[in-house]
Protein backbone atom coordinates (compact mmCIF):
# COMPACT_ATOMS: atom_id res chain seq x y z
CA UNK A 1 0.00 0.00 0.00
CA UNK A 2 0.72 3.47 -1.08
CA UNK A 3 0.98 6.88 0.98
CA UNK A 4 -3.00 7.47 1.26
CA UNK A 5 -4.51 10.56 -0.69
CA UNK A 6 -7.28 12.66 0.20
CA UNK A 7 -8.64 12.01 -3.56
CA UNK A 8 -8.99 7.82 -2.74
CA UNK A 9 -12.00 8.43 -0.28
CA UNK A 10 -14.16 10.23 -2.88
CA UNK A 11 -17.39 8.93 -4.48
CA UNK A 12 -17.84 11.01 -7.49
CA UNK A 13 -20.88 11.79 -9.47
CA UNK A 14 -20.90 12.78 -12.72
CA UNK A 15 -23.15 15.93 -13.55
CA UNK A 16 -23.92 16.18 -17.82
CA UNK A 17 -25.58 19.90 -16.33
CA UNK A 18 -27.49 20.25 -19.62
CA UNK A 19 -29.57 17.17 -18.66
CA UNK A 20 -29.35 16.97 -14.55
CA UNK A 21 -32.22 19.49 -13.16
CA UNK A 22 -33.53 22.56 -15.39
CA UNK A 23 -33.96 25.28 -12.58
CA UNK A 24 -35.94 28.25 -14.85
CA UNK A 25 -38.37 26.14 -16.96
CA UNK A 26 -36.40 27.00 -20.37
CA UNK A 27 -36.05 22.96 -21.11
CA UNK A 28 -32.49 22.86 -20.49
CA UNK A 29 -30.75 22.08 -17.25
CA UNK A 30 -28.53 24.43 -15.56
CA UNK A 31 -26.86 25.32 -12.49
CA UNK A 32 -29.52 26.18 -10.21
CA UNK A 33 -30.60 23.03 -10.92
CA UNK A 34 -27.89 21.62 -9.47
CA UNK A 35 -27.89 23.55 -6.55
CA UNK A 36 -31.55 22.46 -5.58
CA UNK A 37 -30.60 18.75 -6.05
CA UNK A 38 -28.09 19.17 -3.46
CA UNK A 39 -29.82 17.13 -0.82
CA UNK A 40 -30.39 14.51 -3.33
CA UNK A 41 -26.74 13.96 -3.92
CA UNK A 42 -25.78 14.11 -0.44
CA UNK A 43 -28.79 11.91 0.59
CA UNK A 44 -27.02 8.67 -1.83
CA UNK A 45 -23.59 9.59 -0.72
CA UNK A 46 -21.88 11.61 -2.89
CA UNK A 47 -18.82 13.67 -1.87
CA UNK A 48 -17.54 15.18 -4.98
CA UNK A 49 -19.25 16.62 -8.05
CA UNK A 50 -17.28 16.24 -11.57
CA UNK A 51 -19.50 18.77 -13.79
CA UNK A 52 -18.95 18.74 -17.79
CA UNK A 53 -18.14 21.84 -19.18
CA UNK A 54 -20.49 24.52 -18.21
CA UNK A 55 -18.73 27.69 -19.76
CA UNK A 56 -19.73 30.06 -22.21
CA UNK A 57 -20.26 28.01 -25.69
CA UNK A 58 -21.72 27.81 -29.16
CA UNK A 59 -22.54 24.12 -27.78
CA UNK A 60 -21.44 22.72 -31.14
CA UNK A 61 -19.86 19.61 -28.64
CA UNK A 62 -22.32 20.41 -25.72
CA UNK A 63 -19.80 22.79 -23.96
CA UNK A 64 -16.70 20.76 -24.85
CA UNK A 65 -16.26 23.91 -27.17
CA UNK A 66 -15.39 26.54 -25.02
CA UNK A 67 -15.62 30.12 -26.09
CA UNK A 68 -14.90 31.53 -22.93
CA UNK A 69 -13.39 30.12 -20.12
CA UNK A 70 -13.95 32.52 -17.53
CA UNK A 71 -17.61 33.10 -18.19
CA UNK A 72 -20.22 30.87 -17.79
CA UNK A 73 -22.87 29.70 -20.49
CA UNK A 74 -26.09 32.01 -19.83
CA UNK A 75 -28.24 28.73 -20.96
CA UNK A 76 -26.41 27.20 -17.68
CA UNK A 77 -26.69 30.20 -15.55
CA UNK A 78 -24.05 33.00 -14.22
CA UNK A 79 -20.71 33.23 -12.48
CA UNK A 80 -22.66 34.01 -9.45
CA UNK A 81 -24.54 30.73 -9.93
CA UNK A 82 -21.09 29.05 -10.16
CA UNK A 83 -19.66 30.90 -6.50
CA UNK A 84 -23.28 29.61 -5.44
CA UNK A 85 -22.94 26.17 -5.83
CA UNK A 86 -19.20 25.73 -4.54
CA UNK A 87 -20.02 27.10 -1.79
CA UNK A 88 -23.32 25.56 -1.05
CA UNK A 89 -21.96 22.08 -2.12
CA UNK A 90 -18.75 23.03 0.37
CA UNK A 91 -21.76 22.93 3.03
CA UNK A 92 -23.04 19.35 2.17
CA UNK A 93 -19.31 18.44 2.45
CA UNK A 94 -19.61 18.04 -1.44
CA UNK A 95 -16.14 18.77 -3.29
CA UNK A 96 -16.50 19.94 -6.99
CA UNK A 97 -14.50 19.09 -9.87
CA UNK A 98 -15.02 21.10 -13.34
CA UNK A 99 -14.35 20.03 -16.99
CA UNK A 100 -10.94 21.38 -18.37
CA UNK A 101 -10.85 21.54 -21.83
CA UNK A 102 -7.72 22.95 -23.41
CA UNK A 103 -6.59 20.89 -26.31
CA UNK A 104 -9.12 23.07 -28.36
CA UNK A 105 -11.61 25.59 -27.57
CA UNK A 106 -14.60 27.17 -29.70
CA UNK A 107 -13.85 28.69 -32.94
CA UNK A 108 -15.99 31.22 -31.93
CA UNK A 109 -13.27 31.76 -28.74
CA UNK A 110 -11.84 35.55 -29.05
CA UNK A 111 -8.28 34.43 -29.10
CA UNK A 112 -9.83 32.26 -32.79
CA UNK A 113 -11.95 35.23 -34.07
CA UNK A 114 -8.42 37.02 -33.91
CA UNK A 115 -6.00 34.83 -34.94
CA UNK A 116 -8.20 34.58 -38.54
CA UNK A 117 -9.03 38.31 -38.43
CA UNK A 118 -5.47 39.72 -37.44
CA UNK A 119 -3.49 37.12 -39.19
CA UNK A 120 -0.48 39.00 -37.66
CA UNK A 121 -1.14 39.31 -34.14
CA UNK A 122 0.01 36.84 -31.59
CA UNK A 123 -3.18 35.28 -31.77
CA UNK A 124 -2.39 33.22 -35.10
CA UNK A 125 -0.08 31.36 -33.56
CA UNK A 126 -1.94 30.30 -30.43
CA UNK A 127 -3.56 27.88 -33.12
CA UNK A 128 -2.48 25.47 -35.77
CA UNK A 129 -2.55 27.20 -39.16
CA UNK A 130 -1.05 26.12 -42.47
CA UNK A 131 -0.81 27.27 -46.09
CA UNK A 132 -2.02 25.45 -48.73
CA UNK A 133 -4.61 25.08 -51.78
CA UNK A 134 -5.36 21.93 -50.41
CA UNK A 135 -5.33 19.93 -47.30
CA UNK A 136 -1.92 19.28 -46.02
CA UNK A 137 -2.44 15.89 -44.91
CA UNK A 138 -4.90 12.47 -44.55
CA UNK A 139 -5.83 12.90 -41.16
CA UNK A 140 -9.30 11.97 -40.18
CA UNK A 141 -10.77 14.11 -37.05
CA UNK A 142 -12.20 12.29 -34.57
CA UNK A 143 -15.89 13.08 -35.40
CA UNK A 144 -14.91 12.81 -39.23
CA UNK A 145 -14.09 14.64 -42.30
CA UNK A 146 -10.51 16.03 -42.77
CA UNK A 147 -8.97 17.36 -39.34
CA UNK A 148 -8.45 20.64 -41.87
CA UNK A 149 -10.84 23.18 -42.47
CA UNK A 150 -10.48 25.91 -45.05
CA UNK A 151 -10.35 29.41 -44.28
CA UNK A 152 -13.12 30.80 -46.79
CA UNK A 153 -11.25 33.32 -49.41
CA UNK A 154 -7.69 32.17 -48.50
CA UNK A 155 -5.51 29.39 -49.13
CA UNK A 156 -5.05 28.34 -45.60
CA UNK A 157 -6.36 25.86 -42.94
CA UNK A 158 -6.58 25.03 -39.53
CA UNK A 159 -6.53 22.35 -37.50
CA UNK A 160 -9.26 20.07 -35.56
CA UNK A 161 -8.72 16.76 -33.99
CA UNK A 162 -12.10 16.84 -33.01
CA UNK A 163 -15.10 19.03 -34.71
CA UNK A 164 -14.80 21.88 -37.03
CA UNK A 165 -15.86 24.43 -34.59
CA UNK A 166 -13.25 23.41 -31.97
CA UNK A 167 -9.75 24.29 -33.18
CA UNK A 168 -6.60 23.30 -31.63
CA UNK A 169 -4.48 24.87 -29.63
CA UNK A 170 -0.86 25.20 -30.24
CA UNK A 171 0.48 23.88 -27.70
CA UNK A 172 3.71 24.85 -29.05
CA UNK A 173 3.19 28.64 -28.17
CA UNK A 174 4.62 29.81 -24.88
CA UNK A 175 2.87 32.15 -24.41
CA UNK A 176 -0.46 30.19 -25.12
CA UNK A 177 0.23 27.78 -22.67
CA UNK A 178 1.40 30.60 -19.89
CA UNK A 179 -2.46 32.25 -20.56
CA UNK A 180 -3.93 28.68 -20.11
CA UNK A 181 -2.16 28.02 -16.63
CA UNK A 182 -3.54 31.48 -15.73
CA UNK A 183 -6.56 30.25 -16.43
CA UNK A 184 -6.09 27.17 -14.48
CA UNK A 185 -4.97 28.68 -11.30
CA UNK A 186 -8.44 31.11 -11.67
CA UNK A 187 -10.50 28.51 -11.33
CA UNK A 188 -8.50 26.62 -8.60
CA UNK A 189 -8.42 29.78 -6.99
CA UNK A 190 -12.30 29.80 -6.06
CA UNK A 191 -12.15 26.94 -3.66
CA UNK A 192 -12.82 24.48 -6.48
CA UNK A 193 -11.24 20.46 -5.62
CA UNK A 194 -9.45 20.12 -9.37
CA UNK A 195 -9.88 19.41 -12.47
CA UNK A 196 -11.71 16.50 -15.04
CA UNK A 197 -9.16 16.75 -18.20
CA UNK A 198 -10.54 16.40 -21.34
CA UNK A 199 -8.41 14.64 -23.90
CA UNK A 200 -5.06 15.68 -22.90
CA UNK A 201 -3.23 13.00 -24.74
CA UNK A 202 -3.87 15.04 -27.65
CA UNK A 203 -2.16 18.06 -26.96
CA UNK A 204 1.26 17.05 -28.89
CA UNK A 205 0.86 16.45 -32.24
CA UNK A 206 3.19 14.99 -35.17
CA UNK A 207 5.05 18.08 -36.33
CA UNK A 208 5.79 16.06 -39.39
CA UNK A 209 2.40 16.36 -40.46
CA UNK A 210 3.17 13.71 -42.84
CA UNK A 211 0.28 11.09 -44.08
CA UNK A 212 -0.54 8.26 -42.70
CA UNK A 213 -1.52 4.51 -44.19
CA UNK A 214 -5.49 5.33 -45.37
CA UNK A 215 -7.80 3.14 -42.86
CA UNK A 216 -11.75 4.01 -44.21
CA UNK A 217 -13.48 4.37 -47.27
CA UNK A 218 -12.92 8.11 -47.28
CA UNK A 219 -9.51 7.69 -47.86
CA UNK A 220 -8.53 9.04 -44.64
CA UNK A 221 -6.05 8.00 -41.54
CA UNK A 222 -7.51 8.84 -37.84
CA UNK A 223 -5.60 11.14 -36.99
CA UNK A 224 -5.31 9.94 -33.25
CA UNK A 225 -2.08 7.54 -34.79
CA UNK A 226 -0.44 11.24 -35.23
CA UNK A 227 -1.63 13.65 -32.53
CA UNK A 228 -2.57 11.44 -29.78
CA UNK A 229 0.59 11.05 -26.59
CA UNK A 230 2.97 11.56 -29.05
CA UNK A 231 6.50 12.01 -28.12
CA UNK A 232 7.39 15.15 -26.12
CA UNK A 233 4.29 15.34 -24.36
CA UNK A 234 5.77 15.26 -21.09
CA UNK A 235 7.81 18.28 -21.36
CA UNK A 236 4.19 19.81 -21.62
CA UNK A 237 2.46 18.14 -18.70
CA UNK A 238 5.10 18.73 -16.46
CA UNK A 239 4.78 22.05 -17.11
CA UNK A 240 1.38 22.35 -16.63
CA UNK A 241 1.58 20.27 -13.64
CA UNK A 242 4.32 22.80 -11.89
CA UNK A 243 2.52 25.59 -12.64
CA UNK A 244 -0.96 24.78 -11.54
CA UNK A 245 -1.82 22.04 -10.04
CA UNK A 246 1.07 21.53 -7.92
CA UNK A 247 0.57 24.50 -6.12
CA UNK A 248 -2.39 23.40 -4.89
CA UNK A 249 -3.97 20.30 -3.18
CA UNK A 250 -6.08 19.53 -6.13
CA UNK A 251 -6.87 16.22 -7.71
CA UNK A 252 -6.91 15.39 -11.48
CA UNK A 253 -8.81 13.03 -13.33
CA UNK A 254 -7.01 12.91 -16.56
CA UNK A 255 -9.01 11.46 -19.91
CA UNK A 256 -6.11 10.26 -21.46
CA UNK A 257 -6.48 7.72 -24.09
CA UNK A 258 -3.84 6.28 -26.25
CA UNK A 259 -1.02 5.65 -22.99
CA UNK A 260 -0.33 2.30 -22.85
CA UNK A 261 0.27 0.12 -19.84
CA UNK A 262 3.99 0.46 -19.68
CA UNK A 263 3.56 4.31 -19.50
CA UNK A 264 1.34 4.61 -16.56
CA UNK A 265 4.47 5.61 -14.17
CA UNK A 266 4.83 8.61 -15.75
CA UNK A 267 1.00 9.94 -15.91
CA UNK A 268 -0.17 8.61 -12.25
CA UNK A 269 2.97 7.21 -10.77
CA UNK A 270 4.48 9.21 -7.66
CA UNK A 271 5.67 11.99 -9.78
CA UNK A 272 3.20 10.77 -12.13
CA UNK A 273 1.34 14.33 -14.26
CA UNK A 274 -2.08 13.27 -13.03
CA UNK A 275 -3.80 11.87 -9.97
CA UNK A 276 -5.31 9.07 -11.76
CA UNK A 277 -6.96 8.29 -15.22
CA UNK A 278 -9.91 7.12 -16.53
CA UNK A 279 -8.73 3.18 -18.67
CA UNK A 280 -11.06 2.69 -21.93
CA UNK A 281 -10.13 -0.13 -22.56
CA UNK A 282 -13.03 -2.48 -20.78
CA UNK A 283 -15.69 0.45 -21.34
CA UNK A 284 -14.93 -0.31 -25.00
CA UNK A 285 -15.26 -3.84 -25.06
CA UNK A 286 -17.69 -4.28 -27.64
CA UNK A 287 -15.59 -2.05 -30.56
CA UNK A 288 -12.92 -2.08 -32.05
CA UNK A 289 -11.75 1.22 -31.80
CA UNK A 290 -12.96 4.06 -29.44
CA UNK A 291 -13.80 6.17 -32.03
CA UNK A 292 -15.15 3.72 -35.10
CA UNK A 293 -18.66 2.55 -33.17
CA UNK A 294 -19.54 0.13 -36.35
CA UNK A 295 -16.78 -1.76 -36.01
CA UNK A 296 -18.34 -3.82 -33.44
CA UNK A 297 -16.98 -6.96 -32.06
CA UNK A 298 -18.83 -9.51 -29.90
CA UNK A 299 -17.35 -10.79 -26.35
CA UNK A 300 -17.76 -12.99 -22.96
CA UNK A 301 -17.94 -12.26 -19.52
CA UNK A 302 -14.83 -13.76 -19.59
CA UNK A 303 -13.20 -11.19 -21.89
CA UNK A 304 -14.60 -8.42 -19.63
CA UNK A 305 -13.20 -10.00 -16.61
CA UNK A 306 -9.97 -10.53 -18.22
CA UNK A 307 -9.72 -6.90 -19.40
CA UNK A 308 -11.36 -5.29 -15.94
CA UNK A 309 -8.16 -7.31 -14.16
CA UNK A 310 -5.22 -6.22 -16.62
CA UNK A 311 -6.72 -2.87 -16.16
CA UNK A 312 -6.65 -3.14 -12.11
CA UNK A 313 -3.43 -4.31 -12.40
CA UNK A 314 -1.55 -2.23 -14.84
CA UNK A 315 -3.29 0.99 -12.16
CA UNK A 316 -2.00 -0.77 -9.14
CA UNK A 317 1.37 -1.39 -10.07
CA UNK A 318 1.87 2.62 -10.56
CA UNK A 319 -0.63 4.35 -9.00
CA UNK A 320 -4.45 5.14 -8.76
CA UNK A 321 -7.12 4.50 -11.44
CA UNK A 322 -11.20 6.14 -11.88
CA UNK A 323 -13.24 3.66 -12.01
CA UNK A 324 -16.50 3.96 -14.22
CA UNK A 325 -18.70 1.85 -16.03
CA UNK A 326 -21.08 5.08 -17.51
CA UNK A 327 -20.34 8.78 -18.60
CA UNK A 328 -21.74 11.29 -21.53
CA UNK A 329 -19.67 9.41 -24.08
CA UNK A 330 -20.79 5.95 -23.54
CA UNK A 331 -24.16 4.10 -23.83
CA UNK A 332 -25.79 3.17 -20.71
CA UNK A 333 -24.15 0.23 -18.83
CA UNK A 334 -27.14 -1.60 -18.28
CA UNK A 335 -27.70 -2.12 -22.04
CA UNK A 336 -23.59 -2.15 -22.98
CA UNK A 337 -22.78 -4.72 -20.52
CA UNK A 338 -26.17 -6.60 -19.32
CA UNK A 339 -27.76 -7.00 -23.52
CA UNK A 340 -31.45 -8.59 -22.46
CA UNK A 341 -30.66 -8.87 -18.74
CA UNK A 342 -30.57 -4.72 -18.62
CA UNK A 343 -33.58 -4.68 -16.78
CA UNK A 344 -33.45 -7.16 -13.97
CA UNK A 345 -32.47 -5.17 -11.16
CA UNK A 346 -30.55 -7.58 -10.11
CA UNK A 347 -28.02 -8.08 -12.95
CA UNK A 348 -27.67 -4.08 -12.57
CA UNK A 349 -27.02 -4.42 -8.95
CA UNK A 350 -24.20 -7.16 -9.46
CA UNK A 351 -22.51 -4.83 -12.49
CA UNK A 352 -22.51 -1.73 -9.92
CA UNK A 353 -21.17 -4.03 -7.19
CA UNK A 354 -18.43 -5.75 -9.55
CA UNK A 355 -16.83 -2.29 -10.73
CA UNK A 356 -17.61 -0.49 -7.65
CA UNK A 357 -15.59 -2.48 -5.41
CA UNK A 358 -12.45 -2.48 -7.64
CA UNK A 359 -9.53 -0.37 -6.24
CA UNK A 360 -9.82 2.91 -7.37
CA UNK A 361 -12.19 6.18 -6.85
CA UNK A 362 -15.61 4.97 -8.31
CA UNK A 363 -17.39 7.43 -10.54
CA UNK A 364 -21.28 7.49 -10.97
CA UNK A 365 -22.31 9.14 -13.63
CA UNK A 366 -26.13 10.77 -13.71
CA UNK A 367 -28.95 8.04 -13.80
CA UNK A 368 -26.53 5.15 -13.26
CA UNK A 369 -28.13 4.80 -10.08
CA UNK A 370 -31.59 4.33 -11.14
CA UNK A 371 -30.36 1.34 -13.59
CA UNK A 372 -30.99 3.71 -16.62
CA UNK A 373 -30.98 2.07 -19.92
CA UNK A 374 -30.37 2.78 -23.51
CA UNK A 375 -32.68 4.81 -25.68
CA UNK A 376 -33.93 3.28 -29.02
CA UNK A 377 -33.97 5.99 -31.59
CA UNK A 378 -36.04 5.36 -34.83
CA UNK A 379 -34.69 7.95 -37.08
CA UNK A 380 -31.40 9.43 -37.45
CA UNK A 381 -33.19 12.87 -36.87
CA UNK A 382 -33.90 11.93 -33.61
CA UNK A 383 -29.91 12.28 -32.38
CA UNK A 384 -28.33 15.35 -31.40
CA UNK A 385 -24.61 14.56 -30.48
CA UNK A 386 -22.82 15.59 -33.83
CA UNK A 387 -20.03 12.39 -33.39
CA UNK A 388 -23.26 10.20 -33.94
CA UNK A 389 -24.90 11.48 -36.73
CA UNK A 390 -21.37 11.42 -38.21
CA UNK A 391 -20.89 7.56 -37.01
CA UNK A 392 -24.25 7.32 -38.78
CA UNK A 393 -23.27 8.20 -42.38
CA UNK A 394 -19.52 6.75 -42.06
CA UNK A 395 -20.77 3.73 -41.24
CA UNK A 396 -23.36 3.60 -44.46
CA UNK A 397 -19.96 4.98 -46.19
CA UNK A 398 -18.52 1.91 -44.84
CA UNK A 399 -21.33 -0.08 -46.25
CA UNK A 400 -23.75 -1.21 -43.79
CA UNK A 401 -27.24 -0.35 -44.55
CA UNK A 402 -29.71 2.74 -43.16
CA UNK A 403 -30.99 0.19 -40.95
CA UNK A 404 -27.59 -1.83 -39.60
CA UNK A 405 -26.49 1.99 -39.12
CA UNK A 406 -29.22 2.98 -37.13
CA UNK A 407 -28.55 -0.09 -35.22
CA UNK A 408 -25.54 0.35 -34.30
CA UNK A 409 -25.50 4.23 -33.18
CA UNK A 410 -28.60 3.27 -31.25
CA UNK A 411 -26.11 0.94 -29.43
CA UNK A 412 -22.82 3.07 -28.90
CA UNK A 413 -24.95 6.64 -29.19
CA UNK A 414 -23.74 9.17 -26.90
CA UNK A 415 -27.50 10.39 -26.69
CA UNK A 416 -28.15 7.55 -24.60
CA UNK A 417 -26.55 8.91 -21.36
CA UNK A 418 -27.52 12.48 -22.54
CA UNK A 419 -31.35 11.94 -22.16
CA UNK A 420 -32.77 13.98 -19.31
CA UNK A 421 -32.26 12.90 -15.41
CA UNK A 422 -36.12 11.21 -15.00
CA UNK A 423 -36.85 12.84 -11.13
CA UNK A 424 -40.40 11.37 -11.20
CA UNK A 425 -43.12 10.25 -13.14
CA UNK A 426 -44.68 13.56 -14.03
CA UNK A 427 -44.77 15.11 -17.31
CA UNK A 428 -41.14 15.46 -18.34
CA UNK A 429 -40.57 13.85 -15.53
CA UNK A 430 -39.77 16.65 -13.22
CA UNK A 431 -36.61 17.83 -15.02
CA UNK A 432 -38.31 20.46 -16.59
CA UNK A 433 -41.72 22.46 -16.52
CA UNK A 434 -41.51 22.31 -20.29
CA UNK A 435 -40.00 19.92 -23.33
CA UNK A 436 -36.72 18.86 -22.78
CA UNK A 437 -33.70 19.85 -25.04
CA UNK A 438 -33.48 16.15 -25.96
CA UNK A 439 -36.71 13.99 -25.21
CA UNK A 440 -36.39 12.06 -21.65
CA UNK A 441 -36.06 8.04 -22.15
CA UNK A 442 -39.61 6.26 -22.87
CA UNK A 443 -39.00 3.90 -19.08
CA UNK A 444 -39.34 7.35 -17.26
CA UNK A 445 -42.64 6.84 -15.22
CA UNK A 446 -41.20 3.68 -13.82
CA UNK A 447 -37.61 4.09 -14.06
CA UNK A 448 -37.22 7.26 -12.05
CA UNK A 449 -35.24 8.84 -8.79
CA UNK A 450 -39.16 9.47 -6.66
CA UNK A 451 -40.06 6.13 -7.39
CA UNK A 452 -36.44 4.16 -6.50
CA UNK A 453 -35.79 6.54 -3.19
CA UNK A 454 -39.44 4.93 -1.89
CA UNK A 455 -38.36 1.32 -2.06
CA UNK A 456 -35.89 -0.55 -0.31
CA UNK A 457 -35.02 -3.27 -2.75
CA UNK A 458 -34.60 -0.74 -5.68
CA UNK A 459 -31.29 0.32 -7.58
CA UNK A 460 -30.80 3.55 -6.04
CA UNK A 461 -31.36 1.86 -2.38
CA UNK A 462 -28.65 -0.34 -3.45
CA UNK A 463 -26.16 2.32 -4.86
CA UNK A 464 -26.68 4.31 -1.43
CA UNK A 465 -26.00 1.46 0.47
CA UNK A 466 -23.02 0.19 -1.33
CA UNK A 467 -21.35 4.07 -0.89
CA UNK A 468 -22.32 4.15 2.30
CA UNK A 469 -20.58 0.44 3.00
CA UNK A 470 -17.56 1.41 1.38
CA UNK A 471 -17.19 4.90 3.12
CA UNK A 472 -18.55 4.23 6.39
CA UNK A 473 -18.87 0.51 7.58
CA UNK A 474 -16.58 -1.78 9.36
CA UNK A 475 -14.32 -2.74 6.01
CA UNK A 476 -13.77 0.62 5.22
CA UNK A 477 -9.69 0.57 5.08
CA UNK A 478 -10.08 -2.69 2.89
CA UNK A 479 -12.31 -1.61 0.50
CA UNK A 480 -10.72 2.36 -0.38
CA UNK A 481 -7.19 1.53 0.21
CA UNK A 482 -6.48 -2.00 -0.32
CA UNK A 483 -4.75 -4.09 -2.64
CA UNK A 484 -6.49 -6.04 -5.37
CA UNK A 485 -5.65 -9.88 -6.51
CA UNK A 486 -7.52 -11.69 -9.27
CA UNK A 487 -9.14 -14.50 -7.84
CA UNK A 488 -9.97 -17.68 -10.41
CA UNK A 489 -13.56 -18.07 -10.98
CA UNK A 490 -16.00 -20.22 -13.28
CA UNK A 491 -16.72 -18.59 -16.92
CA UNK A 492 -19.68 -16.28 -16.52
CA UNK A 493 -18.12 -15.40 -12.94
CA UNK A 494 -16.04 -12.45 -11.92
CA UNK A 495 -14.02 -12.58 -8.85
CA UNK A 496 -11.57 -10.35 -7.29
CA UNK A 497 -9.87 -10.24 -3.38
CA UNK A 498 -9.35 -6.70 -1.72
CA UNK A 499 -7.08 -7.47 1.19
CA UNK A 500 -4.91 -5.11 3.75
CA UNK A 501 -2.11 -6.66 5.94
CA UNK A 502 -5.27 -7.26 8.45
CA UNK A 503 -7.80 -8.32 6.14
CA UNK A 504 -9.29 -10.01 2.97
CA UNK A 505 -12.14 -9.86 1.53
CA UNK A 506 -13.03 -12.02 -1.82
CA UNK A 507 -15.64 -10.25 -3.90
CA UNK A 508 -18.09 -12.83 -6.46
CA UNK A 509 -20.35 -11.71 -8.95
CA UNK A 510 -22.29 -14.33 -10.86
CA UNK A 511 -22.89 -12.75 -14.24
CA UNK A 512 -25.17 -15.33 -15.71
CA UNK A 513 -28.68 -16.04 -15.44
CA UNK A 514 -27.76 -19.73 -13.81
CA UNK A 515 -26.77 -20.81 -10.70
CA UNK A 516 -23.35 -21.60 -10.37
CA UNK A 517 -20.81 -23.25 -7.94
CA UNK A 518 -17.54 -22.35 -6.80
CA UNK A 519 -15.23 -23.79 -4.97
CA UNK A 520 -13.97 -21.51 -2.40
CA UNK A 521 -11.30 -24.34 -0.24
CA UNK A 522 -12.16 -23.16 2.95
CA UNK A 523 -14.38 -24.38 5.61
CA UNK A 524 -16.39 -21.12 6.81
CA UNK A 525 -16.93 -18.01 5.26
CA UNK A 526 -18.04 -14.85 7.26
CA UNK A 527 -20.42 -12.54 4.45
CA UNK A 528 -19.97 -9.38 4.78
CA UNK A 529 -22.36 -7.53 1.66
CA UNK A 530 -24.81 -9.46 -0.65
CA UNK A 531 -27.46 -8.41 -3.34
CA UNK A 532 -29.83 -10.87 -1.94
CA UNK A 533 -31.61 -12.31 1.32
CA UNK A 534 -29.13 -15.23 1.70
CA UNK A 535 -26.26 -16.99 0.87
CA UNK A 536 -25.55 -20.46 0.18
CA UNK A 537 -22.30 -21.76 1.65
CA UNK A 538 -22.26 -25.88 1.73
CA UNK A 539 -18.86 -27.94 2.21
CA UNK A 540 -16.51 -25.56 0.94
CA UNK A 541 -19.06 -24.61 -2.00
CA UNK A 542 -19.98 -21.09 -2.75
CA UNK A 543 -23.70 -21.56 -4.66
CA UNK A 544 -23.97 -18.50 -6.70
CA UNK A 545 -27.95 -17.54 -7.18
CA UNK A 546 -28.51 -15.88 -10.63
CA UNK A 547 -27.03 -12.30 -11.03
CA UNK A 548 -25.75 -12.70 -7.42
CA UNK A 549 -23.13 -10.92 -5.52
CA UNK A 550 -21.17 -12.03 -2.53
CA UNK A 551 -18.59 -10.25 -0.48
CA UNK A 552 -17.11 -12.33 2.35
CA UNK A 553 -13.99 -12.64 4.67
C1 LIG B 1 -13.93 14.01 -24.66
C2 LIG B 1 -15.23 14.44 -24.08
O1 LIG B 1 -15.58 13.57 -23.05
C3 LIG B 1 -16.23 14.45 -25.22
O2 LIG B 1 -17.55 14.58 -24.78
C4 LIG B 1 -15.83 15.53 -26.18
O3 LIG B 1 -16.67 15.48 -27.30
C5 LIG B 1 -14.37 15.36 -26.63
N1 LIG B 1 -13.48 15.03 -25.58
C6 LIG B 1 -13.88 16.63 -27.26
O4 LIG B 1 -13.72 17.63 -26.29
CA1 LIG C 1 -32.76 26.03 -17.60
Amino acid sequence: MREKKWWQEEVVYQIYPKSFCDGNGDGIGDLRGIISKLDYLKGLGITMLWICPCYQSPMDDNGYDISDYKQIAAEFGSMEDMDELIKKAKEYGIKIILDLVINHTSDEHRWFKKAVSEPESKYHDYYIFKDGAKEPNNWRSVFGGSVWEKIPDKDEYYFHAFGKKQPDLNWENRELREELYKMVNWWLDKGIAGFRIDAITFIKKDLTWSDREPDGADGLAKCTKASRNQKGIGTFLNELKENTFDRYDCVTVAEAPGVSYDELDEFIGDNGYFSMIFDFRYADLDIASGSEWFKRISWTIKDFNKKIMESQMALQKYGWGANFIENHDQPRAATKYLKENQNNPDAVKTLAAMYFFLRGTPFIYQGQELGMVNFDRKDIGEFNDISSIDQYYRSIDEGLSEKEALKVINLRSRDNSRTPFPWNNEKYGGFSKCEPWLAMTEEYPDINAEKQMSQKESIYSFYKDMISFRQNGAYRDCLIYGDIEHVESSENVIAYKRYTDDISIQCWFNFSSETVTEKIGREEIEVVWENMQEVEFKNGYLILKPFQTVLFR
